[in-house]
């Protein structure tokens, strides 16, 4: 099974949630099972380790970060099983890349997962210490739904 979570920039958002599906897994011994990446559907981070409030926020919360920014490319829409979204916008523009049925069915907002309401895991590149946080928390819960949602499809 091959994941791959999708933000803008490949700083914030997709590589804390990149972070967190990894710790998760290793914690309940299924990290073979799977295999996790993220990347931006912009050019603007390529190399780039996550922002540094990212970072601290992930160590806070027990999670490391070891991954560099990357831009998504049309090879990915073809290898990876699930891509999640972070936001619509990123949602819509991988379908502006190539929206045909084999990309539809993979492709779905993170939050489908969330079991609290909401569409978006909102970017928080121009805010505070808060909004890191309540990045974090949407993530952990909808990592949680998804790995569930893996397990009840008997996907791992
Ligand atoms: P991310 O956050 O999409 O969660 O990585 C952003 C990071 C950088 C920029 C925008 C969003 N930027 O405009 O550089």
């Amino acid at each position: 099974m091959k994941v791959l979570f999708v933000c803008l920039g490949n700083i914030c958002r997709s590589p804390l949630a990149e972070g967190i599906m990894k710790h998760k897994l290793k914690m309940l011994g299924l990290d073979s099972k799977v295999m996790v990446d993220s990347c931006g559907t912009s050019n603007y981070h390529i190399g780039d380790l996550p922002d540094s409030r990212t970072r601290q926020n992930a160590k806070r919360n027990g999670v490391s970060l070891d991954h560099r920014g990357r831009q998504l490319s049309m090879d990915d829409l073809n290898h990876f099983d699930f891509i999640l979204a972070m936001d619509r916008s990123n949602h819509d523009n991988i379908l502006g890349l190539r929206n045909d049925k084999a990309v539809r069915d993979k492709i779905m907002l993170m939050r489908k997962f969330d079991t609290e309401e909401g569409e978006e895991v909102p970017d928080p590149y121009y805010g505070g210490e808060d909004d890191f946080q309540e990045v974090f928390n949407i993530l952990n819960r909808s990592i949680d739904g998804f790995i569930i949602h893996l397990q009840s499809k008997g996907l791992i």
